[in-house]
């Protein structure tokens, strides 16, 4: 199952496009009345932006954006060989195929989130991958003393309930990085996703194909 794709790079001269042009028809304008309850996450939205600037994300802050993101909140039997899962995002067959990779510090080794029990695993032995990870993203964007997210693929999931699912576990992972970018801006969090998958530091945690990168995420305190 080819999930592993090519890692993105920007090239050295863009390659200019024209947009296809849509045929005109008639229009209809819309509104923007927003009722009461709804202007406080209207107005957080249309305020939201990357940020590339981080001071350290304390602890509190990190437990309430993975509960909002990526905790389950119930959870049932099923005959896939793993629990369906329900979150505050959705994912194809309630499967949840994407795990989610924690460096807390510039020097510490990857945690695991697990999103049933609420708490931060440490993977040992990943000290050096997610070092690494670490120059890879500053390389991009300084990190600075932000605190690293690896997406994390596992494709076997998918594919226990559904023939060709590559396309539905980049979507999950296209979910969870919109949610962390809301959750982010509604905790007064800077947060930037970056285009590497980061698949080079995640994927040696297991056996080859089993681990894959969608995504590295940076996060951090908003500096005054
Ligand atoms: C999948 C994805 C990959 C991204 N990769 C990078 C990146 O590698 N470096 C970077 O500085 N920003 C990255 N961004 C942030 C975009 O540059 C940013 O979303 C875009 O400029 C629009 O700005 P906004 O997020 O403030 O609306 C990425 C965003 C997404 C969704």
């Amino acid at each position: 199952m080819a999930t592993e794709l090519p890692e993105p790079e920007p090239r050295k001269h863009v390659q200019p496009y024209e947009p296809f042009s849509w045929p005109n028809g008639s229009t209809l304008a819309l509104g923007q009345s927003v009722s009461g309850e709804m202007l406080d996450f209207h107005r957080m939205v249309l305020g939201r932006h990357s940020r590339r600037t981080f001071t350290h994300l304390s602890l509190e802050k990190l437990e309430v954006l993975l509960s909002m993101c990526c905790r389950a909140y119930s959870w049932s039997t099923s005959d896939l060989g793993f629990e369906q899962q329900f979150r505050g995002v959705p994912s194809a067959g309630a499967v949840h195929p994407i795990h989610v990779l924690v460096q807390r510090n510039r020097q510490s080794g990857w945690e695991r989130y697990d999103p049933i029990g609420h708490t931060l695993i440490q993977v040992q032995g990943t000290s050096d991958f997610a070092i690494a990870a670490r120059d890879s993203a500053d390389a991009i964007v300084p990190s600075g003393d932000s605190t690293l997210l690896a997406l994390v693929a596992e494709p076997g999931k998918t594919a226990a309930k559904y023939h060709f699912p590559e396309s539905l576990v980049w979507r999950d992972a296209g979910v969870i990085i919109g949610a962390l970018t809301w959750g982010a801006e509604a905790l007064s969090l800077n947060i930037c996703p970056l285009g590497a998958t980061g698949t080079p530091f995640v994927s040696p945690i297991a056996f080859k194909g089993v681990m894959v990168g969608v995504g590295l995420v940076l996060i951090g305190g908003r500096p005054e």
